[in-house]
């Protein structure tokens, strides 16, 4: 997959560089560009914001910027879209307090497109212009991390790409590790215990030492199931809760 990113503050995404993320990028899984907003400016202080039509506080980023650095950025795509392959529009995602919320199933959907463009708005927000003609280029999408404001984009996109690189074939070295863990099957994720079996008072759940496996994956469900109904019962609607046998809905 190649991901290019738009910002004002490129150096906010070198975290991307390291780690999982990093080896992929190290090994041609992953291939991921971070451009500047302001390189695609002509003044002598590199502008990129405005004061907003209609007056109030803050100020709007200029909607010229924004088409000279992603008509850069499909440049930069076009070689990893194949029209046969892919023939509808590339997906822009703009991180948005006001987009449709970010999900383990939007990961999932973004992870399997050969590419992915993010814009970093900051300030008040970017030209609503900017939108409208990407529409012509891109599937653009606004995208929340959760109803919480953000400085800007950049925090939410280093989620997304980290969601979404790790769901990628050949970035987790154990695929068995995405199937186990909190939201790959709507419920959140059962507890887990290392040695030593007994530490500081506190003992590891007796059946977990049975080596009854049946008994194992039947306790780790209904703790995935109390978990989920105790911190996001709104969750339990969605999932397949029909094993739920515990009956009440505290831990
Ligand atoms: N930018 C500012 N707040 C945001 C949020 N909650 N999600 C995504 N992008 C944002």
């Amino acid at each position: 997959m190649r991901i290019d990113v738009v910002s004002i503050f490129p150096e906010y995404l070198s975290p991307l560089r390291l780690s999982l993320l990093g080896r992929a990028q190290e090994d041609g899984i992953l291939e991921l560009e971070v451009h500047d907003l302001r390189d695609f400016t002509f003044d002598r202080h590199r502008t990129v914001d405005d004061t907003p039509y209609g007056g109030g506080a803050g100020m709007v980023m200029k909607p010229e910027p924004w088409s000279l650095a992603l008509d850069a950025v499909l440049a930069a795509q076009s070689a990893k879209r194949d029209p046969e392959l892919h023939a509808e529009l590339p997906t822009l995602i703009v991180p948005s307090p006001a987009g449709e919320l970010f999900t383990q199933s939007l990961a999932h959907e973004l992870a399997g497109e050969p590419t992915l463009a993010f814009a970093c708005g900051r300030y008040e927000g970017i030209d609503e212009r900017v939108l409208d003609w990407a529409s012509e280029r891109f599937r653009v999408r606004p995208v929340s991390l959760g109803d919480y404001v953000l400085n800007g984009g950049e925090v939410a996109v280093m989620a997304m790409v980290e969601a979404v690189g790790r769901l990628i074939p050949g970035v987790v070295g154990n695929p068995e590790s995405l199937v186990e863990e909190s939201h790959s099957d709507g419920l959140l994720e059962y507890p887990v215990y290392t040695k030593p079996s007994s530490w500081r008072g506190l003992d590891v759940p007796e059946v977990l030492l049975s080596g009854n496996h049946g008994r194992i994956a039947k306790w780790r469900r209904e703790q995935q199931l109390r978990r989920t109904a105790a911190r996001r019962p709104e969750l339990l609607d969605g999932a397949d809760a029909a094993q739920f046998s515990g009956g009440e809905r505290e831990i």
